[in-house]
């Protein structure tokens, strides 16, 4: 990690009990060697939020989060590393060294530069905010689509004038640079040099990040005239693939689903009808940045698109998108005849909107029903197609008893048998990087290891894990098994990398530090893998005994077979791969 050296980072990790920190704002309850309560980073009734002050490590089995006192803070105050560390510093009183002033004062220009574009922002909300009273068609284009003050309040509507340079004026009357202005995203400039309005003639929709800042906005036209919509342009303030519209009201809702609908107007729609918990993508379709979002925030999204084809094509779309994310649910709302969620409320109403919730449709037989429509079940080749077509979606389900309660719908409708469509879900797997390959996912989320068939490779990864956890903590263990151990007896590069890091930590003769371990991976997802592996409850009295079992175990099972293949991928030498074959434990 940059700007802080190491031991400065070490020492504030370890003289920041990760108890103490998290219990400042979590309420925790003792169980065993670890504390639980109700996780801070997704809703939940029932505490899955787990931490260990002996291991310095938190872990949530029910959204994943997971990693070390610093990871803590940054999540749950949204701080960058730099802030979270120099917080548990001051915390703990430790003096941060003076060299990396510096990078300090560049991260403190850089916040003053934010908050700076979020003011002109504000202001420019503000501006079209107050115009709507001075321009009829704008307030009779709020009557037409029945956005009362209130609403409009709410949202902090507006309207950009007709003019050339009516908001660069009032902005520079302010105080503001032409350079900041530009860099808000709010004028563009002229081949002659000369600035003018980005937003003009336009309904203004004002765009929050999470935290309430104003990050830009989205501008209707009052007619039919093209562009519909012309949204802020990307900058370091706005990201359209990272932002979702109403979502820092969404993120503050009791409900454990998302509504997540296609426009601005949607999503007012059902925000005013009592739908708190609804957000809309800006103007692009959704990437994997906003599923995650979504994801550690509900348990389940509920796409609800406009009924045309683009939006159910867009449907699709959505639905393999948020299936990366492995533990979110995800159905689809059905709006029957009407074009989207706006006309539905407005033509219907709340009750029967509500009725069309309830009867929403799990993501999978959501779909098996869409491709039913396009071909006719009872001619062979087209139910061929027909399955070809769910396979590219039946892959992405991360679970075999999933796949095995929708294979077996598809199998009443076809009287194709439920193994064959396991089967070519399963081809198409191969080749792309899946989810029901192991070695991605979070393995202290794999079942119960007892009752993991004993040669699958979910229970060799498993054992994996726990023979590092157990080592992670245990120098002594570490020392006195060395001999046996064997970076080729680990697959992922997950736990090589963390294997690597506690052989090194030996070989210094330095402790390990959960800390400079996680500093080695870089994604979310890893990071949350790898707390799920520190966090794992050994629960033996003998350690040295289970250590020399999955020892065992991992070379009797995985042996030859895994030496063959880590050959072939070229993870290891000939001279590793004769070892392993011999050194049988
Ligand atoms: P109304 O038609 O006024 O009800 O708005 P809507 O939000 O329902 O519009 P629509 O369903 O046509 O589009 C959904 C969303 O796609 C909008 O809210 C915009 O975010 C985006 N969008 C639509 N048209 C355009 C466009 O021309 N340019 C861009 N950049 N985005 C658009
Ligand atoms: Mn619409």
């Amino acid at each position: 990690m940059p700007l802080f050296p190491d031991y400065i980072i070490r020492e504030v990790a370890e003289k920041n009990d990760i108890y103490d920190v998290v219990s400042q704002t979590v309420s925790l309850k003792k169980t065993g060697s670890s504390y639980i309560g109700l996780c801070p980073f997704h809703n939940e009734k029932t505490p899955s939020f787990s931490v260990s002050p002996r291991r310095g490590i938190f872990k949530c089995f029910g959204c994943g989060e997971g990693g070390d006192v610093i990871g803590f803070v940054m999540k749950n105050e949204n701080l960058t590393f730099y802030e979270a560390v120099s917080r548990l510093a001051q915390r703990a009183n430790i003096q941060l060294p003076e060299i990396k002033q510096k990078d300090a004062e560049q991260a403190k220009r850089r916040k003053e530069k934010s908050d700076l574009l979020h003011a002109i922002n504000k202001d420019s909300a503000e501006f079209f905010y107050n115009n709507i009273k001075q321009s009829p068609q704008a307030v009779e284009y709020f009557k037409k689509r029945q956005l009362d003050a209130r609403v409009v309040k709410a949202f902090w509507l507006g309207y950009a004038p007709d003019g050339w340079t009516s908001l660069f004026d009032y902005l520079k009357d302010k105080g503001y640079t032409e350079s900041d202005i530009y860099d808000a995203g709010l004028i563009r400039r002229h081949e002659s040099g000369r600035y003018y309005d980005y937003f003009r003639n336009r309904i203004m929709f004002t765009i929050f990040d999470a935290n309430s800042n104003i990050i830009g906005f989205g501008g209707r036209v009052l007619d039919d005239s093209k562009p519909k919509y012309l949204n802020s342009p990307d900058s370091s303030l706005f990201s359209k693939s990272k932002n979702l519209y109403s979502f820092n009201v969404a993120r503050h809702s009791k409900k454990p689903f998302v509504i997540l609908c296609e426009g601005y107007m949607d999503t007012i729609a059902l925000v005013t009808a009592g739908y708190d918990n609804t957000v809309a993508t800006l103007g692009t379709a959704i990437g994997e940045h906003q599923a995650r979002l979504l994801a550690k925030n509900f348990d389940e999204v509920v796409i609800c698109y406009d009924s045309d084809q683009a939006g159910r094509t867009a449907t699709n779309r959505a639905i393999t998108v948020l299936r990366s994310q492995s533990k979110l649910k995800i159905s689809v709302l059905d709006l029957k005849a009407k074009k989207d969620p706006d006309e539905f409320i407005k033509t219907y109403g709340k009750d029967r909107f509500d009725m069309l919730l309830a009867a929403r449709k799990p993501d999978m037989e959501y779909l098996i029903d869409y491709f039913g429509e396009n071909y006719n079940l009872k001619k062979s080749n087209e139910i061929l197609s027909y399955i070809a077509d769910l396979s590219e979606y039946l892959k992405l389900v991360p679970t075999q008893i999933e796949l095995d309660v929708y294979a077996n719908i598809i199998s009443e409708k076809t009287g194709v048998q439920t193994s064959s469509i396991i089967a070519q879900a399963g081809m198409r797997k191969s080749g792309a990087t899946s989810k029901l390959d192991s070695t991605n996912t979070d393995v202290i989320n794999v079942v119960n290891k007892g009752s993991l068939p004993t040669n699958s490779k979910e229970y060799l990864d498993k054992t994996r894990a726990l023979l590092l956890s157990t080592l992670f903590y245990d120098s002594k263990l570490f020392e006195n098994y060395r001999h046996q151990l064997d970076i080729s007896m680990f697959e992922s590069s997950i736990h090589r990398t963390i294997f690597a890091y506690i052989d090194e930590c030996f070989k210094k003769g330095e402790k390990v530090s959960n800390t400079m371990l996680l500093s080695r991976f870089e994604t979310k997802e890893e990071i949350n893998a790898v707390s799920g592996i520190l966090a794992m409850d050994v629960q033996s009295d003998d350690t040295a005994h289970a250590v020399s079992d999955y020892i065992n175990q991992i070379k009797q099972k995985a042996g030859p077979e895994m030496a063959l293949q880590l050959m072939k991928e070229g993870k290891i030498s000939l001279e590793e791969f004769n070892k392993m074959i011999n050194n049988k434990g």
